[in-house]
């Protein structure tokens, strides 16, 4: 199964119900939150805001929370989530089926763009990675949080790793799509680790301003600054 059909199977809506559910207030809202500050912290008041592969908007509902008085735009290849979306963040919201290899969005419009747990997902990521370049206006920020192929072998490392496989493997048991876990699984092993996807980044125009680990570094986040002129 492609990872379009996966996120549009009814994967998608047990992925929001039950994973995300049981992991955000857990661990993953703690990564989400710590992102949206660092990046409000560089630009407070931002105008236009995207949530690419919005999902659900998670991401979304909690920068609301610190900024009441933005619109989020969210992108997203899955219907189902996106109603998802519209049902939690309503009218502060606007809701685009798009794919992460072609923004539907102006060039050099954006101020922030946050991709969570996207990048990993595109068919191409150095086609999401220049469209990102493409949105951003000079000085807006890329917030990236995802799982990257590891690169650490320590204790602290392999006890969270054995516990964030745990937890995923479970799902297997209430899932009928044990697919989208092998999915998951083998995208991580074959995308970036986070040292080649910030190099990447570099090559490419973006200054990294912040990057983050979670959970031992099974996680990683990033926030980057579009340096270059507009393109
Ligand atoms: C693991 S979910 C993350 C959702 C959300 N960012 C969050 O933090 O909860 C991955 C999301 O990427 C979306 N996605 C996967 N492939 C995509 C593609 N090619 N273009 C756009 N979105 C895609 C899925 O539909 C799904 O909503």
């Amino acid at each position: 199964m492609k990872v379009k059909e996966i996120f549009n199977s009814d994967f998608a809506v047990y992925y929001e119900k039950v994973i995300n559910r049981l992991s955000s207030p857990v661990q993953v809202n703690r990564w989400r939150r710590a992102l949206i500050k660092g990046a409000l912290s560089v630009i407070p008041h931002p105008r236009v805001v995207v949530d690419f592969c919005s999902g659900a908007g998670n991401m979304g509902e909690l920068l609301l929370k610190e900024r009441p008085e933005l619109r989020v735009i969210n992108c997203d290849i899955s219907k189902p989530l996106l109603r998802l979306a519209k049902e939690r963040l309503k009218e502060r919201g606007s809701y685009v089926c798009s794919d992460n290899r072609f923004f539907p969005l102006k060039s050099s419009s954006v101020d922030l763009l946050f991709s969570s747990f996207c990048v990993r997902n595109s068919p191409e990521p150095k086609l999401t990675l220049l469209e990102s370049l493409r949105v951003l206006r000079r000085g807006g920020l890329w917030v990236i949080l995802d799982f990257f192929r590891p690169e650490k072998g320590d204790l602290y490392f392999k006890l969270n790793h054995y516990l964030f496989r745990s937890f995923m493997n479970l799902s297997r048991i209430a899932t009928k799509s044990s697919e989208a876990i092998d999915y998951l699984f083998e995208s991580i092993e074959k995308f970036f680790t986070m040292s080649e996807f910030t190099e990447l980044l570099r090559e490419n125009g973006f200054k990294i301003l912040t990057s983050y680990e979670f959970m031992g570094g099974v996680a990683g986040g990033v926030i980057a600054i579009k340096e270059v002129k507009d393109v």
